[in-house]
């Protein structure tokens, strides 16, 4: 995503906190505090709980289910091409000799990938299920036609 102009705005903090920050940003190795803050506020935005059902997101279902469960990989299948237009990737990992691991990559409006997300929680062998939003279109032009790069 493209940076707009920047706004600069001042903070306030207690000293103990600050340092404790800045031992925290240079661990990571971020170059400023502008850098470390904006990281942290972007992830606090992507937050679940605070989406609308109609944010226009992209990120991940994580699934692992045991594939001996009868019919569970068909309905694992059934269900996301019920999906089609929210995925846009699965991979499949084989994670033993019981154990699939599948990643599905995601984008779409929050609340469908949600119901999407239950919908694969609640089937009989899946032992987990976990949606993870890593971005949020905030521009409802770049969700409807891409962008130029
Ligand atoms: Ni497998």
């Amino acid at each position: 995503m493209k940076e707009k102009e920047l706004v600069r705005f001042g903070v306030s903090m207690p000293q103990e906190l600050v340092e404790q920050f800045d031992r925290v940003i240079a661990e990571r190795g971020y170059g400023n505090r502008s850098e470390a803050i904006r990281d942290l506020v972007r992830k606090e935005l992507l937050q679940t709980d605070r989406l609308a059902p109609t944010a226009a997101v992209a990120g991940t279902v994580v699934i692992v289910y045991d594939h001996h469960v009868s019919d569970l990989s068909q309905q694992l299948t059934e269900l996301q091409h019920d999906y089609h237009h929210d995925i846009v990737s699965t991979m499949h990992v084989h994670l033993n000799h019981d154990q699939c691991l599948e990643i599905v990559v995601v984008k779409g409006a929050y609340g469908r990938l949600r119901q999407l997300n239950e919908a694969i929680r609640v089937l009989r062998g899946v032992t987990y299920a976990e949606l993870s939003v890593s971005h949020i279109e905030t521009s409802a032009h770049d969700g409807e036609h891409g962008h130029s790069h």
